[in-house]
């Protein structure tokens, strides 16, 4: 572990973005022709190709689709666990080189998760949808609403057991709420904190400085050693807890393993390497003296305001001894420094704060308001849930770990 490799021995395709069909020859949207199938290989990299300008950030064309082929084997997508979809009509002729058009585009990653009611939990396959896309020439022809309308369907029984269906799906919309929740992925609540940098404690404006005396950096084996672990058996008996608490609300969660925080690392490894060479072995921090602890991940923006250390994951102990607000402030304050250390001018950020998150953020913020804020431009957290309709549904940990 830490030995990153940049070019897995991964075989490079050479293909372009496909020219797009005249418009007099597109199908109409509601066409029955118009499916929804798994990618070939080739097809892959032209939805690459096609999309690249809307996701590769400051990375090149070239980089980002090494990126996107790094990133397929990973623990979280090797073996086929992630789906790369495209929309396409039977009725149009297949390119020279095979290829079928492509008129919309999308992934899903297969993820472990929860469902917990009256205090039982459930394990189960739930899905993660990202990469949702149709090309400029193509789009308000409603290609893209096609395609979830059939995603949402495929979903329900897509990599489960025979026989069983699936209870929810989730994505993270970056074109807000409404699209999204016309094909039934509904926006859960959203929230979000964002602290600055900070070079050090003495530059802390507050009187009340943390004692970080217990804190220890973690890197990515500590995280697959110890604390993904243990952060899997919290959510487990907080989900156990919570849905015995509140009676016949399902409570649903994606499990924190490691496979989610070492694709996250395998990005942001990535980027690193590629824009400045350097290897961001430090992926968190835990507070020896209380168990809380904090996984991270540096991502880098198109513009450098977007550049942000984000807290993957928050992990409190069920029974936590001490002061668990004042150990997570200290936790805070080291992704702070760690954020300025690599100059991430967007600062740290973290979603869905719990009170006590809240607390420790405003105890480091001394007289400064911390505002809690809502996501609904972008990652906008949003759940399909396949069980009733309009039934109230709570995620426990809906953070960004999750994210895809
Ligand atoms: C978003 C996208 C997939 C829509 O594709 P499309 O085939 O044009 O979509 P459809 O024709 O099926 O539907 C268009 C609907 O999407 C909405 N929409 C499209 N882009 C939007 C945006 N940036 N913000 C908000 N809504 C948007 C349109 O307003 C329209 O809504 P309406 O049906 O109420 O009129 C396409 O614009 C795209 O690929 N954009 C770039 C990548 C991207 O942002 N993907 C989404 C990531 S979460």
């Amino acid at each position: 572990m830490g030995s990153f490799a940049m070019k897995p021995d991964i075989s490079v395709v050479e293909t372009t973005a496909p020219v797009p069909i005249p418009s007099s020859e597109l199908p109409a949207s509601s066409s029955p022709s118009i499916t929804l199938v798994p990618a070939t290989l080739l097809e892959r990299y032209q939805c690459w190709h096609i999309n690249s300008h809307s996701w590769r950030g400051p990375l090149s064309t070239e980089q980002y689709i090494s990126r996107e082929a790094f990133l397929e084997h990973q623990l979280l997508t090797r073996e086929g666990k992630i789906t790369y979809w495209i929309l396409t009509d039977t009725f149009l002729s297949v390119g020279a080189d095979g290829a079928r058009p492509i008129l919309a585009a999308c992934e899903t990653l297969r993820k472990e998760g929860y469902l917990g009611r009256n205090g039982n939990l459930r394990k189960l396959v739930t899905h993660g949808v990202g990469s949702v896309f149709c090309r400029k020439e193509y789009r308000g022809r409603g290609y893209a609403s096609r395609m979830m309308t059939e995603l949402g369907k495929s979903l329900e029984t897509w990599q489960q057991e025979k026989g069983t269906k699936a209870s929810f799906s989730v994505l993270w919309s970056d074109i807000g709420r409404s699209f999204y929740a016309a094909h039934g992925w509904k926006a859960m609540s959203n929230t979000r904190i964002s602290l600055p940098v900070v070079s050090g404690q003495n530059s802390l404006q507050t009187q009340n400085k943390p004692d970080c005396s217990g804190v220890r950096d973690l890197n990515a084996q500590d995280l697959r050693d110890r604390i993904c672990p243990k952060a899997i058996a919290i959510l487990e008996t907080n989900l156990r807890l919570r849905s015995e608490h509140r009676p016949n609300i399902p409570h649903i969660a994606i499990r924190p393993d490691y496979d989610h925080m070492e694709w996250q690392h395998a990005r942001e490894n990535f980027q690193a390497k590629t824009l400045f060479d350097r290897d961001p072995n430090i992926k968190g921090a835990e507070d020896l003296a209380t168990g809380c602890a904090l996984i991270w991940c540096r991502v880098w923006g198109e513009v450098p305001q977007n550049n942000k250390l984000h807290i993957l994951h928050t992990v409190i102990p069920t029974d936590v001894k001490g002061d668990a607000i004042s150990s997570i402030a200290a936790l805070l304050l080291r992704a702070q420094m760690e954020a300025k250390t690599w100059d991430m001018h967007g600062g740290v950020e973290l979603w869905s704060p719990t009170p006590d998150v809240v607390n420790a953020a405003q105890s480091l913020a001394g007289i400064e308001r911390v505002q809690t804020t809502i996501r609904d431009k972008e990652s906008v957290c949003s759940l399909r849930w396949i069980g009733g309709e309009g039934e109230e549904v709570e995620w426990v940990a809906d953070e960004r770990y999750c994210w895809c």
